[in-house]
């Protein structure tokens, strides 16, 4: 064990629902180890200018199942500079503040990491991001929410889908990764998930509007934003005028699945994970992001997490598409 007295906790990227529940669990668990607990406002922006608060057992009381993040998170182009590092680590030297632990994604751990080889300060990772992207866990936390919010929203298009007899191509979220496409595309039993940048699956969605069967009433294509949101308007307008016959109809699903309350497996994995992290670093521990690997908690550098590119599994488009004949 450290002497560690200290700490404290931020969110930063994108919220996602369940980092209320992360943030409670790593309050609470500071408290049951009488740790001072310090609240970090809007991610590495308030780590830089020092908006502290010490929170305490009630500050995260009836938040366990609230979306977005009390803390506020920001993306933060200063934390990107060498110098803002510096004046993060200063802020936190005049705080007294002794470990951290960073609640995001992909970009939250690459600045933490620079960070941590930068000055050496011990920093523990919570994976908290809707795209589940991240090496070294199964789930992200937001994700399973995430997903169930999609799903729920394509089985309300499928009503005007199968009402109309419509094509609907529904544009879900997902940066680079299209783990929320593959899921949600299952979930909802669609017809075709397109991931970006692999053209085959354009193919594969021309190929079945030509000779799939033709007495469907409701086809349903997902699509996955990638780099730029809108990628399902561009692809509405190849189908639409490859198609014509067919009634085609767009449909971007945006922020409403970064919010709302997180679902059980969200609050369970955030609360897990919550206090793995702060044992963590009372362990001695940094650079590193906790999460669950079959279902185990399971330590991988933050280098690891966010190098390694998380692989499309092939077998979750067949599997949509045999199961959508
Ligand atoms: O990383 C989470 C995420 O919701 C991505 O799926 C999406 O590409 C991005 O954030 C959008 O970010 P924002 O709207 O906050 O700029």
């Amino acid at each position: 064990m450290t002497q560690i007295k200290r700490i404290g906790v931020l969110t930063s990227g994108g919220d996602s629902p369940g980092m209320n529940a992360a943030i409670r669990a790593v309050v609470r668990t500071g408290m049951f180890y009488d740790l001072e607990i310090f609240g970090i406002r809007r991610g590495y922006e308030g780590l830089i200018s020092g908006d502290y608060f010490q929170m305490n057992r009630k500050s995260v009381s009836n938040i366990i199942q609230r979306g977005g993040t009390m803390l506020k998170t920001a993306r933060s182009e200063e934390f990107k500079t060498v110098e803002g590092r510096k004046k993060a680590h200063e802020q936190l030297l005049k705080q007294g503040i002794e470990g951290l632990v960073v609640i995001g994604g992909n970009g939250t751990f690459i600045g933490a990491e620079a960070f941590v080889s930068e000055t050496n300060f011990p920093v523990i990772g919570m994976p908290g991001t809707i795209d589940n992207d991240l090496v070294g866990t199964d789930f992200t936390i937001g994700y399973d929410t995430a997903i169930n919010t999609a799903m729920e929203a394509i089985d309300k298009i499928r009503d005007t889908a199968e009402s109309h007899a419509r094509l609907f191509i529904v544009e879900v979220m997902g940066r680079d990764s299209g783990l929320i496409a593959l899921r949600t595309g299952m979930g909802a039993g669609a017809e075709v998930v397109l991931v970006p940048d692999t053209s085959s699956d354009m193919d594969a969605l021309f190929y079945r509007l030509e000779y799939g069967r033709k007495d469907k009433s409701a086809r349903i294509v997902i699509v996955a934003e990638g780099e730029e949101p809108g990628a399902a308007v561009e692809i509405g307008r190849l189908v639409k005028e490859k198609f014509p016959n067919y009634d085609t109809r767009v449909s971007v699903l945006g922020h409403i699945q970064r919010g709302g309350h997180p679902t059980c497996m969200d609050r369970v994995l955030a609360s897990r994970l919550g206090v793995a992290a702060v044992e963590r670093l009372l362990a001695g521990h940094s650079n590193e992001m906790v999460g669950l690997v079959h279902g185990e908690v399971a330590y991988t550098s933050l280098e690891k997490a966010v190098k390694h590119h998380v692989t499309i599994n092939e077998q979750f488009k067949k599997i949509v598409e045999m199961l959508s004949l």
